[in-house]
């Protein structure tokens, strides 16, 4: 007998992140320097500190107390809060569909509520298999299958693996839910081309035939793409969705704006038939008014007050931090390439993996790696390396000495 429900999943959470960084700080305290913590996965700078935007919180901390204590007044965000992000999101593309927006906390209440919405129970979610570990937790937590679809054939997006891992499910289940983390993905820097977003669409369109397919678009990463101004060129693929196809957005503010804390963001729904949208924004203001009630009201001005009254600021601030991060993976892309080190496709985004053979070797590495003061995440078949927290100094020759601790495996 147990306390929790009957279907509760009682195995504790492995939270792979903060553990080793807590090794990694033990470490530190014994060998200073020495110790290279690849494992935060926030934006640090060159002196080791967490990146805060002066001009996202110079203004914030101005704010009314009254302000950022009041509720919100709408619990699905305000409309100023929704017309921003859906603007700051599409930016110059003119999709001219209908759409809705619903302030979450984070990309992660995003991606939550819309897994919850879409999927029935004992459905099964299909994600990448290098992946942001929250997706298969959200689906497990609420009685769903997942499954993961290869996300690389070669060096490009892995469409034909994509489309086995769809058609086995097709028997199974009315409707089809896949999770695409793009551009700038977690945790291998791949960002699709808009070819491969076309054919994926083209694929769906069929499959929508028989079985209404969501793509849940997780852009947590999106505005740190290093083509900016063409980071959005791929929406336009949405306006050849055909009725039974639909895309529900998952935006970050923690990211966007480096206020992972302030818990802020949205999620955009977007398809050929408004009454389609509507069903799903329905269900999601009931969601959003069942869990977390309403988003932190100061957030959300200090959003609309960044992106209208600073947004030059803002950009030449964050263009700033694009630059190191650049800067970095130039850097650890040209090291590796020097000592033949494999990674999986990188274009952009806070994140490089190291490509393994398979996870046994990935774990003697990993350990191998840690007595060597060196910490990483563990991902499928490979390890990942924070490029966003590691400075310069300790990217410069660290892809030698993963290469020669990988000769002694
Ligand atoms: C791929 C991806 N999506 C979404 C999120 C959600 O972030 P938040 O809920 O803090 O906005 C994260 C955070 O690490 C992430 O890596």
């Amino acid at each position: 007998m147990t306390f929790t429900k009957k279907v509760a999943d009682l195995t504790p959470i492995v939270d792979t992140v903060f553990a080793i960084a807590r090794r990694a700080k033990e470490d530190e305290k014994l060998h200073g320097d020495e110790v290279v913590n690849a494992t935060i996965g926030a934006l640090y700078d060159e002196d080791n500190q967490l990146v805060a935007f002066d001009s996202v919180f110079d203004h914030y901390n101005t704010m009314p107390n009254t302000t950022k204590a009041a509720y919100a007044p709408n619990f699905t965000g305000t409309t100023a809060f929704k017309d921003a992000i859906y603007n700051w999101v599409v930016q110059d593309v003119n999709l001219d569909l209908p759409h809705s927006v619903i302030a979450t906390p984070g990309g992660s209440g995003a991606m939550s509520m819309a897994i919850t919405t879409c999927l029935d129970v004992g459905d099964t979610l299909l994600i990448p298999s290098f992946a942001w570990t929250s997706y298969a937790i959200m689906a497990h937590e609420n009685q769903y299958q997942s499954l993961t679809y290869e996300m690389f054939e070669d060096d490009h997006f892995n469409l034909n693996d994509l489309k086995e891992k769809v058609e086995s499910l097709l028997d199974k289940q009315e409707r089809i839910v896949i999770v695409i983390n793009d551009p700038c993905h977690n945790p291998t820097g791949y960002s699709m081309t808009n070819h491969e977003w076309e054919e994926l669409i083209t694929y769906l369109n069929e499959v929508s035939k028989t079985h209404p397919c969501i793509i849940l678009n997780d852009i947590a990463y999106i505005d740190y793409s290093y083509d900016l101004s063409h980071s959005r060129d791929y929406l336009n693929v949405f306006k050849k969705m055909s009725d039974n196809v639909m895309v529900i957005i998952g935006f970050s503010i923690s990211k966007a704006l480096t206020s992972y804390g302030l818990r802020c963001g949205a999620a955009i729904t977007i398809a050929n038939k408004q009454e389609d949208v509507r069903d799903v924004e329905i269900v999601f203001e009931k969601k959003a008014r069942a869990t977390w009630s309403s988003i932190p009201n100061g957030a959300m001005e200090n959003f609309i007050w960044v992106i209208s009254e600073n947004k030059e600021a803002f950009l030449k601030e964050k263009d700033t931090y694009i630059a190191l991060l650049k800067e970095r993976a130039d850097l650890f892309l040209k090291e590796s390439l020097d000592e033949e080190l494999s990674l999986y496709p990188y274009k952009e985004g806070f994140f490089v993996t190291l490509k393994m053979n398979n996870n046994e070797e990935r774990d003697i590495y990993h350990e191998k790696l840690m007595d060597n003061h060196i910490y990483t995440v563990k991902v499928n078949k490979g390890i990942r390396i924070a490029i966003c927290s590691l400075p310069l100094n300790k990217i410069k020759g660290l892809a030698k000495k993963l290469k020669d601790i990988q000769k002694e495996i």
